[in-house]
């Protein structure tokens, strides 16, 4: 039998009376099983997953880590628009695009997602255009047979690819030796560079120890697998960026004085008038699915074979139908993850919201100073076409699911304040996940 929680009929009872404007039912409370691992993988799977989710090891150059792009420094994003990957220095906005040789060749087309609540079982599909997903208990990858037996969940399958993408982590053809077996493979087939990087950690003492503490099936060096690196990292990221006590959170356990009088209008204008829980609904203000919302296309776009396009959604499935949609992302704690949208074009929650109730509109209006730049910016002028090129625009234009809404000035300030309620504040302890030292001895902190 299904169970299903006496909480959603009990939260409707008490709150949905009060509130009238309220059309769809609100989530019932976060619960620790809604996690992987029940929330609480063991300790040492969440060390040794924190450990390398720090370590440039586990970049071809060793000069970016995970934590690069996802910083508890920038709510687990990077705050920039578009982020600059291996060959950049700095952290955040003060990130630039590195010097001389070794700069970056190529910036990332997509903004980088904040990564809240992941670790929930609901989230079985990963990344702006779904490429990773679970299905029916399977972990699908892009690399298909190549994927590794094992994997705990999607998450895990996620982390396969940031370090074997030559502009995020892995680095230019010949710089390094884990890109090198790229070269010699021919059939550009994954597991070799999987396993050149697992070389790295195997010959590492420190390392070695760890993977033995966290694995049953680890005794020996040549026991460490590229699927005990992605089942820590996953776990880590479970447990460190689980993010489910706002207030919003609150009121839904019960707490009835935690929202305040103008939270609680734009709550049921969110959930009723604005529209905006037929895609943001669930617990985590997603319904998984993908749509186009007209949001400017800025940068190189996305996979790099259509210049100043995105796909998105149409890169997993192939179909031209879902050309330019993207997945539906979270809002928990969306007043801190600032730029917004998947080029990250919106730098203020206000901007994102008001684009929503005129698409089309905004995308025409569009003011790309906005952009949240890296502190120096190589890229040229034409690298930023897109949202103002006639055509290009119209491809933009064509994948357009979201109908206005109209809102007073009054409204759309409860709106706001609303999303403000699912903040929370408790991200800031997080800063405490951030390690003093990593294994390799490479720096952390820049
Ligand atoms: C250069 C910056 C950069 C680095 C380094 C990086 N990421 Fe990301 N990450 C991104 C971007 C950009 C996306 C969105 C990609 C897309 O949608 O195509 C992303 C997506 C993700 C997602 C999916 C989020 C979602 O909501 O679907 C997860 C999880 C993630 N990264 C974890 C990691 C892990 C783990 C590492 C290290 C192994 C890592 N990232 C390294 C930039 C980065
Ligand atoms: C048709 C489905 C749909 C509706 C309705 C909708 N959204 Fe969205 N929303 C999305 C999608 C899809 C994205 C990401 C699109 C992209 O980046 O290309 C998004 C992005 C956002 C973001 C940016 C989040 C981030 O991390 O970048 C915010 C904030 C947001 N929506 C709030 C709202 C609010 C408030 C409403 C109601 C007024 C609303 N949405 C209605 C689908 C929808």
């Amino acid at each position: 039998m299904k169970f299903k929680s006496p909480l959603i009929g009990l939260s409707t009872l008490l709150f949905g009376v009060v509130h009238t404007g309220q059309a769809d039912e609100l989530p019932s409370p976060v619960v620790d099983t809604d996690y992987h691992y029940n929330g609480a993988p063991s300790e040492e799977l969440v060390e040794l997953g924190r450990l390398l989710f720090f370590d440039k090891i586990m970049s071809g150059n060793k000069n970016i880590s995970c934590a690069t792009c996802h910083s508890p420094l920038t709510f687990s994003g990077d705050g920039l628009s578009l982020g600059v990957g291996e060959g950049g220095s700095g952290l955040g906005r003060y990130r630039n695009t590195g010097e001389g040789d070794d700069a970056v060749e190529g910036r990332i087309g997509r903004h980088a997602p904040h990564l809240y609540n992941l670790g929930a079982k609901e989230f079985t599909h990963m990344n702006w255009n779904g490429i990773h997903f679970e299905a029916n208990g399977q972990v699908n990858t892009a690399a298909n047979r190549d994927t590794p037996p094992d994997l705990d969940n999607v998450l895990a399958g996620q982390a396969l690819f940031p370090i074997l993408n030559q502009n995020e982590m892995l680095g230019d053809p010949i710089e390094n030796e884990i890109v090198a077996r790229l070269i010699l493979s021919r059939n550009n087939s994954f597991p070799p560079l999987w396993n050149a990087y697992m070389e790295r950690l195997r010959v590492n003492p420190d390392y070695v120890s760890l993977f033995d503490a966290a694995f049953s099936d680890v005794n020996s060096p040549a026991d460490i697998q590229i699927q005990h690196y992605a089942n820590a990292v996953a776990a880590f990221q479970t447990v460190a960026f689980r993010s489910d006590n706002s207030p919003f959170d609150a009121y839904l356990r019960g707490n009835s004085e935690a929202l305040t009088a103008q939270q609680l209008r734009g709550m049921d204008l969110f959930y009723g008038a604005a529209n905006c829980s037929s895609c943001h609904s669930g617990k985590f203000q997603t319904d998984h699915q993908f749509y186009g919302i007209a949001i400017p296309q800025v940068g190189p776009g996305g996979e790099g074979r259509t210049p100043h396009q995105d796909r998105g959604r149409a890169e997993a499935t192939r179909n031209d139908e879902d050309w330019g949609k993207f997945r539906t992302p979270s809002l928990r704690n969306v007043a801190l993850t600032a730029p917004y949208g998947h080029t990250g074009a919106y730098a203020t929650l206000r901007g994102i919201v008001m684009h929503h109730l005129d698409p089309l509109t905004a995308l025409e209006n569009y003011d790309p100073s906005q952009l949240v730049k890296p502190s120096r910016d190589d890229l040229d002028a034409d690298d930023l076409i897109g949202y103002d090129d006639l055509s290009l625009r119209q491809i933009v234009i064509d994948a357009n699911d979201l109908q206005p809404v109209s809102l007073s000035e009054a409204e759309v300030n409860d709106l706001l304040a609303f999303l403000e309620s699912l903040t929370d504040f408790n991200v800031m302890e997080q800063l405490e996940w951030i390690p003093q030292s990593v294994p390799s001895g490479l720096p952390v902190k820049d």
